[in-house]
């Protein structure tokens, strides 16, 4: 186990669901609770998700909606996996009532021949544009005829229409909205009966009143992590969920070591560009090792078994996650990802 250890604000996190929830209605929010909760630890995210009112948690695989199941989320919550196999177990998904994102006819054979006691619910993709998953406006009749037969045979309810976006461009946004109307408007034409659109993530769901259709799936935001690029979480009001603190072990020679390194997800590139926050007050970097930093005491007393803050909130001086993503080069999402499972998680 590290030395480290990841705080979770619960709170933090419930203020920043009501907040969403409050821009984005009268469409639902979906909470994305995918990779170990970005991180934050997938159960207790989860729960208070839940605890919240949230009613859709966003799992990507099966195994992680299954894993919720079976942690008491009821069924009251649906829960929705898009990122599926060919080797998926759909018969366990479908009597879990775990909805499925479904992208090609294969799929739905493989659901047809799941041999379920209940009907599966189907959210079918088009792929509008970001090319990961989704069936092509080519293929998109097809899939939905058969989703359609699927239905009326009372093997699987046609529940959805979804797509994915890229949030890079309001031009790209407004072609991937149009292009997703087009595909609703066909699959109506050919016999659905949709009850559920969803297209929108964090950022297209906050910015855009177009992009909300039924539903917003939301994964960032809700642990206060802002697109990057010098956007911080004030603007959008929210706040960061997550702080990292490593105590320090040794100090000698002005220099301080940290009980973190690489081995828990760190990157090496942190020296020389980022800090750790002793006692208030801002150290630099100089080296990350495997399970331990050094930071520049600067001439100032630390003592040990203080604790050193990587990023937080911000509020008492700390770097936040945010200034993290952008010393290197990347989103605040890709840091708490990386984090090692072997970091203690204590949420409160
Ligand atoms: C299909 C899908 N929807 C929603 C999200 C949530 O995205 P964000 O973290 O930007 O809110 C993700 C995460 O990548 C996703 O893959």
């Amino acid at each position: 186990m590290s030395d480290a250890r990841i705080l979770v604000d619960l709170a933090a996190y419930a203020r920043n669901l009501d907040t969403l929830r409050a821009r984005v209605a009268p469409a639902e929010l979906m909470a994305v609770v995918k990779a170990d909760g970005y991180g934050h630890g997938l159960l207790p995210i989860a729960r208070a998700a839940v605890a919240n009112g949230v009613t859709w948690l966003g799992s990507l695989d099966i195994a992680t909606g299954l894993e919720l199941r079976r942690a008491g989320i009821s069924q009251d919550v649906a829960i929705f996996a898009w990122l599926l196999g060919p080797w998926e177990d759909y018969r366990e998904a479908i009597e879990a009532r775990i909805d499925l994102g479904i992208s090609t006819t294969e799929q739905l054979d493989q659901i047809a021949d799941a041999g379920a006691a209940i009907p599966a619910r189907l959210h079918l993709k088009i792929d509008t544009g970001l090319h990961r998953n989704g069936a092509t406006e080519e293929e998109w009749p097809e899939l939905v005829r058969r989703a359609v037969e699927l239905d009326r045979g009372g093997v699987a309810e046609f529940h959805a229409v979804w797509t994915h976006i890229a949030e890079a461009s309001d031009e790209e946004d407004s072609a991937a909205i149009a292009r997703f109307d087009r595909a609703v408007a066909v699959a109506e034409s050919l016999g659905a009966s949709i009850r559920l659109r969803h297209l929108a993530a964090s950022a297209a769901g906050l910015a855009r009143s177009d992009a909300r259709f039924d539903l917003v799936r939301i994964g960032a935001f809700s642990y206060g992590i802002s697109p990057g690029g010098g956007i911080a979480p004030g603007e959008l009001d929210i706040v960061p969920v997550m702080t990292l603190a490593a105590p320090v072990l040794e100090v000698s020679d002005g220099l301080a070591e940290l009980g973190i390194g690489y081995a828990d997800g760190i990157s090496s590139a942190a020296a020389g560009v980022l800090d750790v926050t002793i006692g208030g007050r801002r150290y630099p970097i100089v080296s990350v090792g495997f399970d331990r930093i050094v930071v520049d005491l600067e001439g100032a007393q630390v003592e040990t078994g203080e604790d050193g803050i990587l990023f937080g909130p911000g509020t008492h001086g700390e770097a936040t996650l945010q200034e993290w993503g952008d010393a290197l080069g990347t989103i605040g999402e890709e840091v708490v990802t990386r984090l090692s499972g072997r970091i203690p998680r204590e949420h409160s």
